[in-house]
């Protein structure tokens, strides 16, 4: 069941996105070559109780930190820990706030420097395909829209799309209807209507889109080893048009 947000509902969930962009703004200085990534998740943990939030993932069916942090061929659901970031890494970001019970949710990936050609154009076209997407959410289109603005322009560079894991609503619960697959599926496609909030999130790899689970139960890495990067925003659709509601 979609649930539509109202104007007072979307402020709530503004305010979420709003404490989880200013979290991101104080984090992302830190994420440099030595960085612990426990550290990393501490400081996003004690910022956002420090500031009325709960972190939205913690305890999340049992998620044991505040952040996910993926490391080149893990894909998503990386765990924080005694992990050192390296030079030349690419390290992936995700995380969710519960705000007075309105929740945001977004992800970026940064790769250390040196980085090199490979990452950097598979990190641009990560960007695109979530550009392109939010540019084809439009009231009255399909969900689809936005599988295929992603879909096409990942394939068109010759990288493989994750099918395991979709977007999704937001907003009132961290994952709610309707799923926002990265790749036109057979499912529900629902049409895009005003009050809708949705988490749009493509997964891309420099290989083949396959990806397995570690044993750890959470890290999600790529089958063929290769890179992946994962950029999210949480928008809201309104009369108006299409608001981005998160910034990294
Ligand atoms: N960030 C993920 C998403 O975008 C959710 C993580 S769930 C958790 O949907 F359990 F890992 F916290
Ligand atoms: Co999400």
């Amino acid at each position: 069941m979609i649930r539509l947000k109202n104007e007072e509902q979307l402020e709530g969930i503004r305010k979420s996105c709003t404490l989880l962009s200013e979290m991101y703004a104080e984090l992302k200085p830190l994420i440099k070559p030595g960085a612990v990534t426990a550290e990393l998740d501490k400081f996003a943990h004690d910022f956002i109780f420090d500031h009325g939030g709960k972190p939205a993932f913690l305890g999340y069916m049992d998620y044991p930190s505040t952040l996910c942090i993926s490391i080149n061929e893990e894909v998503i659901h990386g765990l924080p820990g005694k992990r050192i970031v390296r030079e030349s890494d690419l390290v992936g970001i995700d995380c969710g706030i519960d705000l007075c019970g309105y929740f945001s949710d977004a992800a970026f990936s940064l790769g250390m420097p040196p980085v090199s050609d490979e990452t950097e154009k598979l990190m641009r076209v990560t960007r695109e395909c979530l550009d392109r997407a939010i540019k084809a959410v439009e009231v009255g289109s399909r969900i689809s829209a936005i599988s295929r603005a992603v879909f096409s322009h990942a394939k068109a560079h010759g990288y493989g799309v994750v099918r395991q894991y979709c977007g999704h609503g937001v907003g009132f619960s961290q994952h709610e209807d309707p799923q926002v697959p990265n790749y036109v599926s057979a499912g529900p496609n629902p049409r895009i209507v005003p009050g809708m909030v949705l988490a749009i999130e493509p997964m891309i790899n420099a290989g083949t889109g396959d990806v397995y689970d570690l044993d750890d139960g959470w890290t999600v890495v790529t089958r063929d080893r290769s890179m992946s990067a994962h950029y999210e925003h949480t928008i809201a659709v309104s009369a108006h048009g299409v608001e981005v509601l998160t910034h990294w």
